[in-house]
């Protein structure tokens, strides 16, 4: 028997968007291949005369958690003023789990993972406030040193754009080990053999025969295998993920997906799912973190939020999603487009957009508040049930 949808039942007044947009997979690009100076397994650098690192290892202390950033904010001084871009974010998470963050593009959420990360170019970029406390240690203050031993050692990131990310004159191999020749000083040999492994671990097929190809010579998909190899090298204990599906297909973002999973628990990985997506992340995440124009709009458990999303926000990205119980009935979108965030409307910053927006909302900003359960949170002047007796 057909469910009612109640995405569609939330979300009302909107016209009717019939089509599900996919993304094409980028064209080809080979730069760089010609280039005389391109390297190769034998390639020499100062890297390999590094001594091992002695990797402090973090783990969470009892009551806290493996990543806790706390009211993060971020701006860009711009020709067009000071633009707002992360507005008081904060998630965590914890080994094994997956949190995915969701939004809409320009909501500010891989500059957050950038900030996470510490790879921001400051400036333009400025660091505002808050804290990335991994193991109890803030980040945002430790020294340039020990930012860089937690930046792809203990922290490590997958890009959406697999091609660019990847030099194309070194062969995928040299490339996944690199971190591991440059970190750990291991040798050659060693190096590669291990490289081998990590493209086994990620399922690209005859691993031994493509150690040495180039990325140019790998779909779409198997570059970000690739790159997810490369991520996991130094055996990362968080690995954030920004769109690593987008510019691929859907049945090989399916298939992504469901590595990155496997991945997460078979190394017991905490996974920040970035995406602006709510499709993808349906099956993998545990939890849900929602943004728009930098601040958190909405918090929950994946089941909860697809059940009953309390954010008109959210409930406006799930009417977008579509159902296979529900073919045949229009898919509905928001209407207009995120703020800049040089201009941020004042009071909720979703009010222009908003069809349950009043007076009060144009007015005053609302904060993240509790909804019953145990971390589950919405930024609205509204409970949920307010929002539901609107529309009956
Ligand atoms: N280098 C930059 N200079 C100025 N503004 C920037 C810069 N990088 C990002 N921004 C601003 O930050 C906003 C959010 O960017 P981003 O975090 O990439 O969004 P998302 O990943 O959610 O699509 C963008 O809309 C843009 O206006
Ligand atoms: S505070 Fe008002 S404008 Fe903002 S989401 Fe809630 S109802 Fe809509
Ligand atoms: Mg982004």
């Amino acid at each position: 028997m057909t469910q009612p949808n109640p995405y569609q039942q939330q979300w009302p007044g909107q016209p009717a968007a019939q089509q599900w947009p996919e993304q094409p997979a980028p064209a080809p690009v080979v730069a760089g291949w010609d280039d005389p100076n391109r390297g190769g397994w034998d390639t020499p650098t100062a890297a390999w005369s590094t001594p091992p690192s002695r990797a402090r290892v973090t783990q969470p202390r009892s009551g806290e958690h493996l990543l806790d950033v706390r009211d993060l904010r971020v701006e860009f001084d711009t020709r067009d003023g000071v633009a707002r871009v992360v507005n008081g974010v904060s998630f965590h998470v914890d080994p094994g789990e997956t949190l995915a963050i969701l939004g809409e593009s320009g909501s500010g959420k891989s500059v957050t993972a950038q900030a996470v990360m510490g790879i921001l170019d400051t400036p333009p970029a400025v660091v505002r406030g808050g804290q990335v406390l991994f193991g109890g240690e803030d980040l945002l203050t430790v020294s340039p040193d020990r930012r860089r031993q937690v930046r792809g050692q203990e922290i490590a990131m997958v890009f959406q754009d697999a091609l660019s990310a990847l030099n194309p004159v070194f062969p995928v191999g040299w490339q996944i080990s690199e971190a591991l020749r440059s970190r750990r000083g291991i040798g050659k040999a060693d190096a590669r053999r291990r490289a081998i492994e990590l493209m086994d671990m990620v399922q690209i097929p005859a691993s031994a025969d493509r150690v040495d190809d180039y990325p140019h010579e790998f779909s779409g998909g198997m570059r970000q295998r690739v790159m997810i190899a490369m991520a996991l090298a130094m055996r990362p204990k968080v690995l954030i993920a920004d769109e690593p599906t987008t510019a691929l297909d859907v049945t090989v973002q399916a298939q992504i997906m469901d590595l990155l999973a496997t991945l997460r628990a078979e190394l017991e990985m905490a996974l920040i799912l970035i995406t602006h997506d709510l499709g993808v992340v349906a099956d993998v995440a545990d939890r849900i973190t929602v943004m728009y124009a930098g601040r958190v709009v909405e918090q929950a458990d994946v089941h909860t939020l697809y059940a009953s999303p309390a954010h008109p926000y959210t409930r406006g990205l799930l009417a977008s999603v579509p159902r296979l119980d529900h073919r045949g009935h229009g898919l509905h979108s928001i209407s207009g487009t995120p703020p800049n965030p040089t201009a941020i409307p004042d009071g909720c910053a979703f009010h222009p957009r908003c069809p349950w927006a009043q007076q009060m909302c144009r007015m005053t900003s609302p904060a993240l508040t509790r909804i019953g359960r145990l971390d589950r949170a919405s930024a609205c002047h509204f409970p949920p049930e307010a929002l539901d007796a609107r529309l009956a």
